[in-house]
């Protein structure tokens, strides 16, 4: 699949027109993919860091980081706010009622889920960005929980990206799932796969196991569970945490990760019994 490079700035500019103008500011992981992504579809982008790199400054000869910010918003109706989660509440507060060059109302819009912000609108993509750039088709799948599918819409006219709607107020609890779901995972897959290096555990077996592990929860989300927690073999779970006790520092953080499932497991979360993933879509696809 292609790949999007970060400094994309396409001179297919003109492919997939947009009235909007935007800005992109911030230079972390989320700047980076939106950047490439908005670009490669033709979208009119200018972008702002306080850093001052070119790459991430549409700018950069402008080296007092208000007035290049002044600068650069004056070129966008709508200015992404990709900063960390505390730094965008003041940073809105701060520049709210700002103008564009043609005299219009600048439209904040920020990606965290947990942050409520009523001046700015949330968009959060419901997707992990790791340090390389995804495929086009990657950036176009991603689904985006936001405050209110129609402003989306305004906002975002050339966007296919699927959306759904999520009210303010269950988007802080929505986004702890998001975090246990992918993030947690992560940090469990990681600290297994240190100690099965030290055990000398092919990674490459590793891997075809944990792919299937994948598949077969989609495919089955309440049935797919396996192992010593669903057989409820009581004496194996016993002897693994004693194990993983007796280990590193790590093996031992990670019996305590194995106690918390056996406790998510009694409050029944597994139930058996389903064939396939056939959740009700209510994603508005706007393609
Ligand atoms: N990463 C993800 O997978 C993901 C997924 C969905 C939503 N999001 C949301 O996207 C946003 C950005 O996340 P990220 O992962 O891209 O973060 P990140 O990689 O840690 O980057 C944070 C960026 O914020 C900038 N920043 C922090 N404080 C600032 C301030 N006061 N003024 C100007 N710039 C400031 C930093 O600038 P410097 O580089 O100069 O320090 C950096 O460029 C967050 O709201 C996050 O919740 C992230």
């Amino acid at each position: 699949m292609r790949q999007v490079p970060d400094n994309f700035r396409t001179i297919a500019a003109k492919r997939t027109p947009s009235a909007r103008r935007y800005a992109i500011l911030g230079n972390g992981r989320l700047a980076r993919h939106l950047r490439a992504y908005f670009s490669a579809i033709g979208l009119a982008v200018v972008s702002w860091s306080r850093c001052g790199d070119p790459k991430a400054n549409t700018f950069p000869d402008i080296t007092h980081g208000e007035k290049r910010l002044q600068h650069t918003l004056a070129h966008a109706d709508v200015a992404l706010v990709l900063f960390s989660d505390p730094a965008i509440i003041p940073f809105v507060e701060k520049h709210q009622g700002q103008c564009n060059g043609n005299s219009q109302p600048v439209q904040w819009v920020h990606c965290a889920a947990s942050v409520v912000s009523p001046p700015a609108f949330c968009a959060h993509p419901l997707m992990t960005f790791s340090h390389r750039p995804y495929a086009l088709e990657t950036y176009q799948k991603m689904a985006f929980a936001c405050d209110d599918v129609e402003r989306f819409g305004r906002l975002f006219p050339a966007l296919p990206n699927p959306v759904f709607q999520l009210s303010a107020d269950i988007r802080p609890l929505y986004h702890a799932l998001c975090v246990l779901a992918g993030n947690i995972p992560q940090m469990i897959w990681q600290g297994c796969l240190q100690s099965f290096d030290d055990l000398h555990v092919p990674r490459q077996a590793v891997e075809t196991y944990l792919r299937q592990v994948l598949a077969n929860f989609l495919a089955a989300p309440n049935s797919a569970l396996t192992g010593p927690l669903a057989r409820g073999d009581h004496p194996t779970i016993n002897k693994h945490l004693h194990h993983l006790q007796q280990g590193t520092d790590l093996q031992a953080a990670l019996a305590g990760v194995y106690r918390a499932a056996t406790a998510l497991h009694a409050a029944g979360k597994h139930k058996n019994g389903d064939t396939a993933a056939t959740h009700p879509s209510v994603m508005d696809t706007r393609a």
